[in-house]
């Protein structure tokens, strides 16, 4: 073992820390890590952890949520300017002014999202939870923040509800095409191709599974087919090329990388281990609200 990851593990028990990273993150940094996992297992991981100290190696939503479940906890993000393009595309603002036209909607926002627009929504949910998060509001409008592809995939398998959409979405997953996800299905006629709802409408229409990151990982895993297109980050056909060596995977589009994702080093997690980061702080009112939306999502499950 490497003078890095032998001073990590050993200072991770000296501080009864708890290391978690998303599926996304690079090769080592999840190698170190007690558990890996799609956003809604970090989200219970995080609030069910019995550690004073919690290393969330993902991005910024994702230590927030950790912290907003834990409040009494020290959390922090490894790599400090980790964010998440698609969380900053919605403010509170926009989801108030939702709310003035819509009076008799409920608020449903996506996890990957900032504090304070959790704090004015009424359930978060991630994307496994989303379709589950739905159906169990009462109201039949449903305001859905920020991403409009993963709103419209709910939209489709719940169609009862109305569901409103915001013009946010993933500049990651929303740049695979109809024609990406046709060529990578011509050049592996018989592979699955499994996909994320971030991805575009028409692409979801190509695929044979749709899922979060933790659902495709299952999927591949207990399948019997011998070839998977991975219609998400490359994080995930890493694992899978690596978990499933006799088996053809490929990613649905090159250079299908989440820059802000792949930030964390191992330096980065040493350096919270060692003090030389700063703990995630937020402000108590965002705190408080967006407590009350992320305990009603893990309530559900
Ligand atoms: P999961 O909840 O599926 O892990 O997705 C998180 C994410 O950021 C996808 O881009
Ligand atoms: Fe955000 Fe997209 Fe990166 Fe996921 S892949 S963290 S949604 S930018």
């Amino acid at each position: 073992m490497n003078e890095i990851k032998k001073k990590i593990l050993s200072l991770k028990n000296e501080r009864n820390a708890l290391i978690l990273a998303h599926y996304y993150q690079p090769l080592p940094v999840q190698d170190i890590s007690d558990a890996v996992g799609d956003s809604f297992a970090l989200a219970k991981l995080a609030q069910k952890a019995e550690q004073d100290t919690i290393i969330l190696c993902g991005v910024r939503f994702m230590a927030e949520s950790a912290k907003i479940l834990c409040p009494g906890k020290t959390v922090y993000l490894p790599s400090e300017s980790a964010g998440c393009p698609m969380a900053d595309m919605v403010t509170p603002e926009d989801v108030l002014e939702l709310k003035r036209r819509y009076p008799d909607a409920a608020v449903v926002c996506y996890v990957n999202s900032s504090a304070a627009v959790k704090a004015v929504s009424d359930i978060c949910c991630t994307s496994s939870s989303a379709e589950k998060i739905v159906r169990s509001i009462p109201n039949r409008q449903i305001i859905f923040v920020p991403d409009k592809n993963l709103g419209a995939y709910v939209a489709k398998k719940v169609p009862e509800k109305e569901i409103i959409l915001f013009d946010g979405f993933c500049p990651i997953h929303d740049a695979v095409s109809l024609s990406d996800a046709a060529a990578a299905k011509q050049a592996l006629p018989d592979a699955k191709l499994l996909a994320h709802p971030e991805c575009r409408p028409e692409v979801l229409s190509q695929a044979d599974y749709i899922g979060s990151t933790a659902g495709i990982l299952d999927y591949a895993r207990s399948s019997s087919a011998q070839k998977f297109i991975v219609g998400t980050e490359t994080g995930v056909c890493e694992i899978l090329k690596r978990e499933l060596p006799g088996k053809t995977i490929v990613p649905v589009k090159e250079n299908f990388v989440c820059p802000d994702m792949k930030k964390t080093s191992l330096e980065d997690v040493l350096a919270c281990l060692e003090g030389r980061r700063n703990p995630i702080e937020l402000p108590e009112n965002e705190l408080l609200g967006a407590r009350a939306s992320l305990e009603r999502m893990v309530d559900i499950e």
